[in-house]
């Protein structure tokens, strides 16, 4: 046999792969607060978990490994809608807050099928939301921020282990896993923890210009935080954001104009950990660990190109102002679309030195965002009085699709094996596809796209013509309408009642009529499952 069919399979599984590691999307996850020591700060935390199923029937539990908290035990919720937003009980979605009032634990979630989670945190007048990343994609290295430079909050410390009141920057360090784990702090003088199952530990952040970085013999999670920076005449303000994992390679960030201001970059890999004033010539900056916008009150993990999505879910929060701001290559700026609406009449702002260009917009409901052809990144933002505070907005798949917002993606396979028509059908069949049926341009377009550079010539499609009327089905019994016929096909019924399609060269994917009992690969199709929120 040639090795050539085989690509076609290992190209498809890539591609699938792909999708599913850039997802925020997982059934496992550990969430932790930023810590209530601080009791001067006179309020009390008010905490709250978002859930938000992507399918069906999910099943979600929220638990704790450390009982004291006075919610969250054990419990088990059946998320009927399709987009289920899941308030944990002992609460009220009007008074949404009110759910975590011991905050320095970690709070675990699991479900048993694909959910997103986040984190949302108050105290007195400030509120930081982060995007909780599955325990699955937990990472064992992860570079530290630069501290941002806010009075009374960097002393220089040393790292240590002991974090009291009125202290610098902290890592929280979250031990997910059933065994301990062993965390080290590198880079200067080192310090090396063991955190328990399912604990966390706080440490300090020493603000100074080395490259400091967490090491961990198992995936740990870790969040970069501050329960009481000062943000203007002596209010305090919590700052919490979750570190994205080292990356393999350098990666470019677009930087797109938070709120008009000169927001300060903090970036951190293992060649440099810097703060950098924003607003230069270049609004794009790489490295191989994080990049974060800082504005006070707000810190904003920025999304690489390499890590861009086409499906997300924005979260609309009540008696805030909810902002969300689009990236996208200025060549794809058509395309998207705000739940079901395509997004019409934005101003679009160049980034300057990149091929990206910026948008925002308000909303007033959870919504999902997506793109028919491109990828992108969205990042949500939201108001309180005049503070502000916001995340990367949850990244569902990375797969454009004409249709919307995709949950798991369609699935177009071409068998190995030559047969007939007929056969094809059943080969399809045997592995719960269907030999696909194309009654639309929009799929036609999109199918010769993800096909394009496949090296099958010529592949079945689930079109046949009545031998009586000389008329066209489709197998899914869809309209006959747009067709695709190459040249001057198709000829006449006596050339054949069957279809194939051409995948030479960089052709449109022409169809011609075939023999049915003549052999070719069928071209095998799943829809995939959108996702729609109301
Ligand atoms: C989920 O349930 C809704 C309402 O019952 C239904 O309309 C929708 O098709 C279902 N979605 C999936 C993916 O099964
Ligand atoms: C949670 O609260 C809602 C509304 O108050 C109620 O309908 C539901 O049964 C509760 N679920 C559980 C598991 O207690
Ligand atoms: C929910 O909160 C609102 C406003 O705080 C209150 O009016 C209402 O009675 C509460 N409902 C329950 C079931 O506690
Ligand atoms: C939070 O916990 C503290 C101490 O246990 C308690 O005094 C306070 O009433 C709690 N607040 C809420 C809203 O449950
Ligand atoms: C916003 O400001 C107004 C008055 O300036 C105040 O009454 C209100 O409590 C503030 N809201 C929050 C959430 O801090
Ligand atoms: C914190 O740790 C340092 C050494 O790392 C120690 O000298 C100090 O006494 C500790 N403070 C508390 C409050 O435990
Ligand atoms: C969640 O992930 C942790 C760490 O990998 C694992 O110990 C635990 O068993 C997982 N829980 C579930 C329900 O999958
Ligand atoms: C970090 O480096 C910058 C410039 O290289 C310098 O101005 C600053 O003082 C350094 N900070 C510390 C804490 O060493
Ligand atoms: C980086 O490379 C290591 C070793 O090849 C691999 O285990 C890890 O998953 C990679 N991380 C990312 C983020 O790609
Ligand atoms: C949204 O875009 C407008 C116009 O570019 C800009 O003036 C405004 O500051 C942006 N809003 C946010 C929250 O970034
Ligand atoms: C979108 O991103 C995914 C993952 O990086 C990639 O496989 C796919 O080809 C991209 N799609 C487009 C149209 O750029």
């Amino acid at each position: 046999m040639s090795p050539a069919p085989r690509l076609v399979v290992l190209l498809l599984v890539a591609r699938i792969a792909a999708s599913q590691t850039l997802s925020n999307a997982g059934r496992n996850f550990t969430v932790v607060f930023p810590e209530n020591i601080a009791y001067y700060y006179p309020s009390d935390a008010r905490n709250k978990i978002w859930v938000t199923a992507l399918h069906n029937d999910t099943s979600v539990m929220v638990s704790s490994a450390n009982s004291q908290l006075n919610a969250g035990q054990t419990k088990s919720f059946t998320v009927t809608q399709e987009l289920g937003r899941l308030t944990i009980n002992e609460t009220n979605a009007s008074d949404p807050f009110k759910v975590f009032n011991i905050s320095d634990k970690t709070v675990h979630i699991t479900s048993n099928k694909d959910i997103i989670v986040q984190a949302i945190s108050s105290k007195g007048r400030s509120t930081q939301s982060v995007l909780v990343i599955p325990t699955t994609k937990l990472s064992n290295k992860y570079f530290i921020p630069p501290v941002p430079e806010i009075e009374g909050t960097t002393s220089g410390a040393s790292p240590v282990a002991n974090v009291t009141e009125r202290a610098p920057f902290r890592l929280i360090i979250v031990n997910p896993n059933e065994l301990k784990a062993s965390v080290t702090i590198k880079g200067g003088e080192e310090i090396s923890i063991d955190i328990e199952s399912g604990s966390a530990a706080q440490i300090w952040v020493k603000n100074d210009n080395k490259t400091w970085y967490v090491e961990a013999n198992k995936g740990v999670a870790v969040f970069f935080s501050h329960p009481c920076a000062v943000q203007h005449q002596c209010t305090c303000g919590l700052l919490h954001a979750m570190v994205p994992p080292a990356k393999n390679n350098t990666m470019r960030f677009p930087i797109p104009p938070v709120l008009d201001q000169p927001v300060s970059i903090l970036r951190s890999d293992k060649e440099t950990r810097e703060r950098i004033t924003f607003g230069s010539s270049s609004a794009v900056v790489e490295s191989a660990g994080t990049a974060i916008v800082y504005w006070p009150g707000l810190l904003l993990t920025l999304v690489p190109v390499e890590e861009f999505g086409s499906c997300f879910v924005v979260q609309f929060i009540e008696g805030k102002e909810n902002i969300l701001i689009i990236v996208v290559n200025k060549n794809h700026q058509q395309g998207i679309h705000i739940g079901n609406d395509p997004l019409e009449g934005a101003e679009w702002q160049e980034l300057k030195g990149t091929e990206y260009s910026s948008t925002n917009r308000s909303i007033s409901s959870t919504t999902v965002v997506w793109h028919a052809a491109a990828n992108m990144t969205v990042y949500q933002i939201y108001k309180q009085n005049d503070t502000w505070f916001g995340n990367p907005a949850a990244v569902i798949s990375a797969n454009p699709d004409f249709r919307g917002c995709v949950s798991t993606p369609e699935v177009t396979k071409i068998l190995q094996e030559a047969e007939s028509w007929q056969e094809s059908i059943r080969s399809c069949k045997n592995q719960t596809l269907d030999l696909i049926s194309l009654p639309s341009e929009a799929l036609q377009k999109q199918t010769c796209q993800n096909l394009r550079g496949n090296d099958a010539k010529q592949v079945w499609i689930g079109t046949r013509r009545s031998s009586l009327t000389g008329d066209w089905y489709w197998l899914d019994e869809s309209d006959f309408n747009n067709t695709n016929w190459a040249g001057s096909e198709p000829g006449d019924v006596s050339e054949g009642q069957c279809a194939v399609m051409s995948l030479e060269g960089d052709g449109d994917c022409g169809w011609k009529d075939r023999n049915c009992c003549e052999d070719a690969r069928p071209l095998c199709y799943a829809a995939p499952q959108i996702l729609q929120i109301n």
